[in-house]
């Protein structure tokens, strides 16, 4: 082992999530061990890696001070865990979204590591509770859950586990502010995290309003891409409420009695299938197609959209 300045970085499966976590704490200045069970993962996971950063480089858009080729130094491959982790301070796991193989990745890590290493899980629906309890370790787990892609979107959800020492929560939060990621800490486990359950209360609302007819599934998505949406990217649903009126209190004097009317009439929870499903699906297959030719280029329109605006984000805080 080598270890550079800023420490020594696991990250346990290289797929989607995995690929993006290597680069973005290589972008940090961390040497990064990328584990996983397929060994054509890890390979192709460091080809997408090099490409993606000399991308980025001629872009201007690569992460931290690091040229692509001293961040590409910093990212190894490893096919054996015991190896991997081997004098690693921070260990991610992107594993595949199953309750029982996270169980077993996490009881294996509990026998070979020390007590100082952070046990991390990107997982994005189960909860930390179901995760680590009963591993010895447990003090040093946490959940960081990013948001796809986390190259471009900088949040990361932190989870403790009940017997998650405070400790454990302050340095993966710094951790994550030091490789230029947004952390917000959750007290205490919920389901769905806070992203998720904004997000759903969003989608819910969405589905009853199409399934109501009172608006086509193309405008519904306008609504929030070119209304909601645009407010969002720079300030969330609380001070938007500040700044919308004389401050808080002012909005609340002013649009409470709206607000608590709108809510109440509010639908139930949707099942999400039958004729709306299908309206909804085929609204979205004639703008993107279900084949992966159009689904990639929009996902790559996608993500060049959110590289532009985070590049945007970048400027308007520096001015
Ligand atoms: P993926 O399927 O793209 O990658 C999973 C990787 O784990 C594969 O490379 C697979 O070979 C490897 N793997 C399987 N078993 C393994 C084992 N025992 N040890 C080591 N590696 C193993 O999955 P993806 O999308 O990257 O998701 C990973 C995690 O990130 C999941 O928990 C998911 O919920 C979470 N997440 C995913 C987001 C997304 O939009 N895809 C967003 C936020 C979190």
């Amino acid at each position: 082992m080598e270890p550079t300045q800023a420490g020594q970085v696991v990250v346990i499966g290289s797929g989607l999530i995995g690929r993006s976590w290597a680069m973005v704490f290589a972008g940090g200045g961390f040497k990064v061990k990328l584990y996983d069970v397929v060994q054509q993962q890890i390979t192709s996971a460091l080809e997408y890696i090099r490409k993606e950063m000399k991308e980025l480089e001629k872009s201007g858009m690569l992460k931290g001070t690091l040229n692509a080729e001293k961040q590409l130094s910093f990212i190894s491959g490893c096919i054996d865990l015991k190896t991997a982790v081997d004098g690693a301070m921070f260990i991610q796991e992107c594993t595949p979204e199953k309750l029982e193989l996270k169980k077993k990745i996490f009881g294996q890590l509990d026998l070979i590591v020390n007590n100082d290493v952070i046990l991390s899980s990107s997982t994005s629906t189960l909860l930390p509770t179901k995760l680590f309890t009963g591993l010895k370790h447990v003090k040093q787990c946490i959940v960081s859950h990013p948001v796809n892609p986390p190259y471009y979107v900088p949040l990361v959800e932190l989870v403790p586990h009940p017997e998650t020492e405070p400790s454990t929560v302050d340095k993966t939060y710094a951790l994550m502010k030091k490789i230029g990621q947004s952390p917000v800490k959750l007290t205490k486990e919920i389901d769905g995290f806070v992203l998720n359950r904004l997000q759903y209360a969003v989608i819910s609302e969405a589905w009853r309003l199409v399934g109501e007819g009172v608006i086509s599934p193309a405008d519904l998505d306008l609504v929030m891409s070119d209304g909601l949406g645009t407010r969002y990217a720079f300030i969330g649903p609380l001070e938007t409420m500040h700044l919308n009126a004389e401050g808080m209190t002012n909005y609340c004097e002013r649009y409470r009695e709206g607000m608590i009317h709108v809510l109440k009439t509010f639908g139930p929870v949707p099942d999400f299938s039958g004729e709306i499903e299908q309206q909804i699906s085929q609204a979205m297959i004639e703008r993107t197609p279900t084949d992966p030719e159009h689904l990639n280029a929009r996902r790559a329109w996608r993500d060049e959209c959110l590289m532009g605006l985070a590049k945007l984000k970048k400027q308007m805080k520096s001015n």
